[in-house]
């Protein structure tokens, strides 16, 4: 088992546990005497339903479009109908969905209780699950209200990945992709001459992959929780692709990721901070592992909708260009800057 840790002010450091059979660790971390309420969602309820048999579960809707104040409210009312206090301790057992709205329930909740999450996809455990955002969706914008908050724990069980749907374990490469451009150029190695299939029959080497992916997260979290300087860099490919999803709904969030790192690359090259070797490097890999990396909505649509992301300010947005493999560079520059280097 590998173990990282996050520092948080005035209390003991949120941990994050990695390895197959991390999930054993839940009756330990959970602090003594308090109860316990399990949030999660229909499919793990079903596939993990004996493990999930002695507690309590408050069990939310599937997707995105669940992500929203009402399923906040739907679980304070389940948890006062309950009689839970504020020694109570909440548990999110899911993807990002359930560990995003019960970091923002148990954040609110009688103004705070404890909580941790069991990350079970590869999403949540290489990055919603770690760094302390929980939030929900308003009016169509995604992740509008919500707080900062780590948990006290994170177990990323990586044998739980193996009843999660391939295409988002394949999905989720993409965030592991992303963080290899970021900050490990060893990571993106490791993930050249490694198929798919082999990721998922050797727990060992998933470990070690989902570890470094946290690693490049957690080391940016820690220089920077509340997003003012570097923590923009995990925002590689996220322009583009928050783009891409409101434009349309076939591509979920790892393939549109990856199409944006692809997009974001070519602008990187045109903007004279990257060339077209690791652009090329990155797409190779990108297809390797199953992902896509073109899509068929036109640029010009694209650069419309992506001024309506909210991380924009003020006109100018910020924008994370690969430099090369392992090193990245924030530019902060006008829509219209942005647009040229995307169109070309
Ligand atoms: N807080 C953050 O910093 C942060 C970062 C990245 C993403 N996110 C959020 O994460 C969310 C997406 O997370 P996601 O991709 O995990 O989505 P998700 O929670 O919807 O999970 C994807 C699907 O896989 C299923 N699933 C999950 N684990 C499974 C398992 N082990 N076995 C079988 N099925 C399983 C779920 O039921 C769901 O149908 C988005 O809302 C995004 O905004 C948050
Ligand atoms: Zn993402």
């Amino acid at each position: 088992m590998k173990t990282l840790e996050i520092p948080r002010e005035g209390r003991a450091p949120s941990q994050i546990l990695i390895g197959a059979g991390a999930v054993a660790e839940l009756a330990r971390l959970v602090p003594a005497g308090r109860r316990l309420f399990v949030v999660t969602d229909p499919h793990l309820a079903e596939a993990y339903a004996e493990l999930l048999a002695p507690y309590h579960k408050i069990i939310i809707g599937l997707g995105e479009e669940h992500k929203t104040l009402s399923t906040v409210e739907q679980i304070h009312t389940e948890l006062i109908a309950a009689g839970a206090d504020r020694s109570s301790y909440l548990v999110g057992f899911g993807g990002g969905i359930v560990t995003d709205i019960t970091g923002f329930v148990a954040s609110t909740y009688m103004r705070g209780v404890g909580f941790g999450f069991v990350a079970t996809s590869l999403l949540a455990q290489v990055d919603a699950s770690v760094g302390g955002k929980n939030g929900v969706n308003l009016g169509g914008y995604k992740n509008m209200v919500g707080v900062f908050n780590q948990p006290d724990f994170v177990l990323c069980d990586v044998a739980l990945l193996d009843t999660l749907p391939r295409r988002e374990f394949v999905a989720g490469l993409a965030e592991v992709v992303k963080s290899a451009v970021i900050g490990d150029a060893e990571l993106f190695e490791i993930l050249e001459r490694t198929a798919v299939d082999e990721l998922l029959a050797n727990k060992e080497l998933l470990s070690e992959v989902v570890a470094r992916t946290v690693s490049v997260k957690a080391r940016i979290v820690e220089a920077d929780e509340r997003e003012g300087g570097v923590r923009r860099l995990l925002n590689l490919g996220h322009t583009v692709a928050h783009a891409i999803e409101k434009c349309s709904r076939r591509w979920v969030h790892g393939e549109a990721v990856a199409i944006g790192m692809n997009y974001i690359g070519r602008a990187a090259q045109r903007a004279e901070v990257s060339d077209a070797q690791t652009t090329e490097r990155i797409v190779a890999l990108l297809s390797r592992l199953g992902l896509p990396t073109e899509c068929e909505i036109p640029m010009s649509e694209l650069t419309v909708a992506l001024r309506k992301d909210k991380k924009g300010s003020a006109g100018c947005i910020h924008v994370v260009f690969p430099c090369a493999i392992g090193r990245c560079e924030v530019r902060t520059m006008t829509y219209s800057e942005l647009d040229s280097l995307l169109l070309g």
